[in-house]
């Protein structure tokens, strides 16, 4: 932990990369650990566009089964720390795979959601935003008044054959090649192409990677393989307060 620590002291411009083991201690499921989203189902065959468009009646019923009975989720300290990282003017941005909303709701305020999120839902017709309550409210398919009845309506999340949003990504990109230490942070780094951001980082920055297990990734052709400067096995929320405890005394 000591060396955690040494590493934020050392550096001014970190940007954490999150995936959703940073979201298992606030109660929320991750997607490929032991009680993972996606441990009895094949997100092939329930979270692709091609379902959403072929088979609405089936996306919609797992769509709410699998993310609209989260409920009121709380960030953890992993979020907190973040945010407070954020405030002490060290941490410049938080790339995150998550769409559950608690790096913002800690108070981080420069978010890449690179998968999208679920505060909103839009009309594939004529593109209008409604709350996520528009889908929570009403069962089956959801329409939009511009084609009533047709299923028009998708969620604003990265589905499985989406594209992530170009703007999004480049910036994501652009923070973590500026950044001197990225702190990849409870994610299997499974899911390309967000897996390979942590791998485009500046020559001379640092890696830590906080998980349960060792990750899953998927080699890049022509990026240099994953070796972080800091491996911790271990809950990142319970790192993340104890490396703030320690770093709070030598930071201010
Ligand atoms: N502390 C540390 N690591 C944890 C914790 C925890 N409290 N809880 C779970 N983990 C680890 C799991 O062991 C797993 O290795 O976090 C990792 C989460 O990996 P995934 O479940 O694959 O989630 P993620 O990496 O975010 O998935 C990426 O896959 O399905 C898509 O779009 C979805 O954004 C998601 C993407």
């Amino acid at each position: 932990m000591q060396r955690l620590v040494d590493l934020l002291g050392q550096a001014k411009r970190i940007v954490a990369f999150t995936g959703a083991g940073v979201s298992t201690e606030s109660g929320l499921p991750d997607y490929r650990g032991e009680k993972g989203v996606w441990k009895d189902v094949d997100p092939m065959a329930k979270a692709t566009r091609d379902v959403l468009l072929g088979d609405p009646v089936g996306f919609w019923e797992s769509f709410r089964e699998l993310f609209l009975r989260w409920g009121d989720a709380q960030p953890n300290a992993c979020h907190k720390a973040l945010a407070k990282l954020e405030e002490m003017g060290l941490l410049q941005a938080v790339v995150t795979q998550n769409i559950d909303g608690l790096h913002q709701k800690a108070g981080s305020r420069h978010v890449y959601e690179l998968h999208g999120h679920l505060r909103t839902v839009r009309c594939m017709h004529c593109e209008r935003s409604f709350p996520i309550d528009y889908v929570k409210e009403q069962a089956g398919v959801p329409s939009c008044s511009c084609s009533p009845g047709q299923g028009s309506i998708r969620p604003d999340v990265v589905l499985f054959g989406d594209p992530i949003p170009v703007e999004t990504f480049r910036a994501a990109e652009d923070a973590i090649a500026k950044a001197d230490l990225i702190m990849v942070l409870g994610t299997s780094l499974a899911v390309a192409p967000a897996c390979w951001l942590p791998l485009n980082k500046g020559k001379h920055a640092r890696t830590v990677y906080v998980n349960l297990e060792p990750p899953r990734l998927v080699a890049h052709p022509r990026l240099p393989t994953f070796r972080p400067d800091l491996i911790i096995q271990g809950k990142v929320g319970e790192v993340m307060a104890q490396v703030m405890t320690d770093f709070r005394v030598i930071a201010i």
